[in-house]
């Protein structure tokens, strides 16, 4: 099976930093690539956070930090990404959008290049479709916060090859994650059993069951989970959940999918979780406090 020599990553938000660091920590040289010098100075002083605490927590060596570090760049040119034969993409969920950057990339990378979305609730296929490379096209999603969760869901589309999909495992497992493998429908395995959980959470909360930190406090120590749900929407991002719910909605046009009016409220008010200081909770406060939303 082929080997993968140099990845790329478009994206240096929260999940294109993370999978940027993994595959440079995994040995990988890795050019990192966002629209803005801005994202990209933000993603990477992310990333030399992450690698300085593991290093701190005794689970890094400091030379395998500075040796991931020395193997990124970051680039806002798209064809600085050309000599990559493995692209993993971690932008914006808009179809539109990606598809512009694989159909630029499809025409700059060489044939042999694979290209990967980390989209957790598009469709694979659409995305192949608009390349010319649908047999080299998977998925690879990883979960937040990347460098500390094991699972990678390895995602095969209609016209992905098996040695695509053999190739992706293996990078994923080269990532010292656990790949599993799932089916081209919107949320495959986590996303689908989560995000209904997650939008049942909020409308808990809005039917008023309870406060934020009993719902919160109820699933943690009922079941064993490391973050309540709404502190889980926080960490997530309020608008990156309603815009996957409004995707799998649309997929499976199930009542269950559709996010509740709390929700798009929030995001209407910019409370959109950890990133912009507020959501169920308030960041400035250490520990964060419940945010009172007016119910
Ligand atoms: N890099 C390196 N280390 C990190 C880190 C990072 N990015 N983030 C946290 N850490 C370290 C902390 O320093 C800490 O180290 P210590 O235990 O040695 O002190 C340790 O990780 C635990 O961190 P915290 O004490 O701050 O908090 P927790 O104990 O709650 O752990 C957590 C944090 C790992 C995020 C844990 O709460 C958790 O597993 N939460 C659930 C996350 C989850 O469900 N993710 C999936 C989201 S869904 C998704 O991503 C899919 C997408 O499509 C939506």
């Amino acid at each position: 099976m082929r080997e993968i020599s140099r990845v790329g990553v478009l994206g240096c938000g929260q999940m294109g930093s993370g999978i940027a660091q993994a595959a440079a920590t995994a040995g990988y040289p890795t050019a990192v690539r966002d629209v803005e010098a801005g994202f990209l100075a933000k993603g990477e002083r992310a990333i030399q956070q992450s690698l300085d605490k593991l290093v701190e927590k005794g689970k890094l060596e400091a030379g395998a930090r500075d040796g991931a570090l020395g193997r990124l760049s970051f680039t806002v040119h798209l064809q600085d990404l050309a000599g990559c034969d493995l692209i993993i993409e971690a932008v914006t969920e808009s179809l539109d959008l990606k598809n512009e950057l694989w159909r630029a990339l499809d025409g700059l990378c060489p044939p042999r290049a694979i290209f990967a979305s980390n989209t957790s609730s598009l469709s694979i296929g659409a995305m192949a479709a608009a390349t010319g490379r649908a047999d080299r096209f998977v998925g690879l999603h990883f979960f937040n916060p990347v460098p500390l969760m094991p699972l990678v869901e390895v995602v095969r589309a209609v016209g992905t090859s098996p040695e695509t999909f053999e190739i992706a495992m293996a990078f994923a497992r080269r990532l010292g994650k656990e790949p599993i493998a799932a089916q081209d429908r919107s949320g495959f395995v986590v996303n689908r059993l989560l995000v209904p959980y997650l939008l049942d959470a909020a409308r808990a909360r809005e039917s008023g069951v309870a406060s934020t930190a009993d719902i919160d406090r109820g699933m943690q120590l009922g079941c064993g989970h490391p973050m309540g749900p709404l502190a889980l929407l926080d960490f997530i991002g309020l608008d990156t959940v309603v815009r996957i719910a409004e995707i799998m909605f649309q997929e499976f046009r199930e009542a269950r999918l559709a996010p509740p009016p709390l929700l798009r409220r929030m995001v209407t008010a910019g409370l959109h979780g950890r990133k912009s200081g507020r959501g169920f909770y308030d960041y400035s406060t250490n520990p964060p406090t419940p945010v009172d939303l007016g119910l």
